[in-house]
């Protein structure tokens, strides 16, 4: 007989699966920034670990704030071709890992010379000269491991490997630094400066959604699209970078605003100016959403992962 008392299911409530579909683009990001962090937290030799210093300079370079925005663009192509999560967080924080390598080289007295990344002391200005290139090379190296550490097959971890060397090779990342440093008080044509911005920014932009898409073992996803999508985001990232540099405050940016025009860089804000440059990241976020039209699968992540780039400019 009902006696009015309210029943209690026995079974348990439904778990939230973090990569759901219901899941809001922001509560997505944050729930990958946050795993993100765990992992490299993880993955980091532990800052006790001889020698003492360079651990703890290789964590105080990585486990600062950042955008984690190549992790965010791997996990998104992994899950719209269905790779498993702990593989893509370990893929994100070897990507994270070579991203910060360039940065902590960038910022070096013989690259671009600044003393604030992410709000902090640079490592060069926090350490030494000699701990930043360390720091730099054992992060490149640790990078590998990360990668080497899935539970892939040898030859998913083969491609994912290749990926991440021609990235930022000298053909990629660091071949577009060289441009980059040979390149100030210089003219560039308009297709060099592109070259360069997609060399230095955009290989690694493009090879994070590569390698989250590369993840999946039976991706039905077109790595066309994806190709297309990258390569557009990749550019509008550095046109948007450019632009902040000249309109935002050091604060705000946690980094040394004005740089590049005291540096005398060729950018796109002094080749084209400011409006003609927000035009064209506008265009090419545009680019990158048609080009999810053609992608098979959920590009939902992706498509507000372009919105967040140019999103930062407002
Ligand atoms: C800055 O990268 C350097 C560029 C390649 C433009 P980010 O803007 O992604 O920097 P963090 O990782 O958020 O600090
Ligand atoms: C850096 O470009 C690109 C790489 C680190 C590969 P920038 O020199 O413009 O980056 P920020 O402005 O110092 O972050
Ligand atoms: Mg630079
Ligand atoms: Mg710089
Ligand atoms: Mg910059």
């Amino acid at each position: 007989m009902n006696n009015g008392a309210l029943k209690v299911s026995a079974s348990p409530l439904p778990k939230i699966d973090p990569t759901s579909a219901f899941q809001s683009f922001e509560a997505w990001k944050q729930d990958v920034q946050q795993r993100t962090q765990q992992m490299l937290e993880r993955t980091l030799p532990a800052s006790d670990a001889l020698p003492v210093r360079l651990h703890e300079a290789m964590r105080y370079a990585v486990l600062g704030p950042g955008k984690r925005m190549r992790p965010l663009l791997c996990q998104a192509a992994g899950e719209a071709a269905a790779a498993e999560c702990e593989t893509l967080d370990r893929v994100g924080a070897a990507l994270e890992m070579m991203h910060v390598y360039s940065l902590v080289h960038d910022d070096l007295p013989a690259m671009d010379d600044d003393v604030l990344r992410r709000g902090r002391a640079t490592v060069h200005v926090q350490y030494d000269e000699a701990t930043a290139i360390l720091v730099g090379d054992a992060l490149q190296a640790q990078a590998y491991i990360t990668l080497s550490q899935t539970s892939l097959p040898a030859a998913g971890q083969t491609l994912l490997i290749k990926e991440l060397a021609i990235a930022t090779s000298s053909m990629g990342m660091v071949g577009g630094q060289m441009i980059d440093l040979s390149s100030i008080d210089t003219a560039l044509s308009h297709l060099e400066l592109e070259q360069m911005h997609r060399m230095k920014t955009g290989a690694l932009i493009r090879a994070s959604v590569r390698m989250g898409a590369l993840c999946a073992a039976n991706s039905r996803l077109n790595l066309d699209s994806l190709d297309r999508y990258s390569t557009a985001i990749g550019l509008a990232f550095q046109v948007v970078d450019d632009i902040l540099d000249d309109t935002m405050n050091t604060a705000t940016l946690g980094k040394t605003a004005g740089k590049d025009a005291r540096g005398h860089k060729p950018t796109y804000v002094s080749m084209l100016g400011l409006k003609q440059s927000r035009n064209l990241a506008q265009q090419l976020v545009d680019q990158a959403h048609e080009a999810l039209k053609t992608l098979a699968g959920r590009p939902d992540r992706l498509h507000g992962l372009a919105d967040l780039v140019i999103n930062r400019l407002c």
